[in-house]
């Protein structure tokens, strides 16, 4: 009882019509539900800090994955369309929901966002997560290898590994 009243998922058999995971583009209302799973990793240093305000007014570029409705997976795109090419940024799944296909789910999605787009490379930057990428098709790149506007932004303290995916 304990089990079935105090955690999120229960243990007994869930009847349901509908998925109970839902993978779809977020809105103004999922800004709080991101902000709370991004922020102790942000605290941590996995992802760069990013405000409620920025988050508003990028929210366009993030999706969701809800399960029994509770945001717990986001991810971004950040096109550059001169190079063909976009970022996928801010990828995070709760811990709780981890190794569920969730996290291959958000990527596979940003990439069919940037196919919808005709872009032709994905490309990631991460201080910790390579393996994951490069075990999804990313291949490891040189900062020249980024498009000229976001090589300009690349912070060279975080000396984030540069991983790009061919689409
Ligand atoms: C990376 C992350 C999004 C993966 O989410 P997820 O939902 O667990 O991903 P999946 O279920 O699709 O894949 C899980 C697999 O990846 C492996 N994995 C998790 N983190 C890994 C890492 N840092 N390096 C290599 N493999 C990793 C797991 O062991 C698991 O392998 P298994 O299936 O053989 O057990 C999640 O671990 C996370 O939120 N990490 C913190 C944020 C982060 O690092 N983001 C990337 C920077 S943009």
């Amino acid at each position: 009882m304990l089990m079935e009243f105090f955690t999120r998922d229960g243990v007994g058999t869930v009847m349901t019509s509908a998925p109970l995971a839902q993978l779809r583009d977020a809105t103004i209302d999922d800004v709080g539900a991101i902000l709370g799973l991004i922020e102790p990793l942000e605290t941590d240093g996995t992802l760069v800090k990013r405000g409620r305000e920025r988050l508003e007014m990028e929210i366009t570029r993030f999706s969701v994955v809800e399960h029994d409705g509770v945001i717990v997976g986001c991810a971004a795109i950040y096109p550059f369309s001169t190079e063909k090419s976009a970022e996928l940024a801010c990828l995070a799944v709760v811990p709780d929901f981890r190794r569920s296909g969730y996290g291959e789910q958000l990527c596979s999605h940003i990439e069919a966002r940037a196919k919808k787009l005709k872009l032709k490379r994905l490309f990631v930057l991460t201080t910790r997560t390579a393996h994951w990428f490069i075990e999804r098709g990313f291949v490891e790149a040189g900062v020249d290898a980024l498009p000229e506007a976001r090589r300009e932004l690349y912070n060279l303290q975080r000396r984030s590994k540069v991983l790009v995916k061919s689409l």
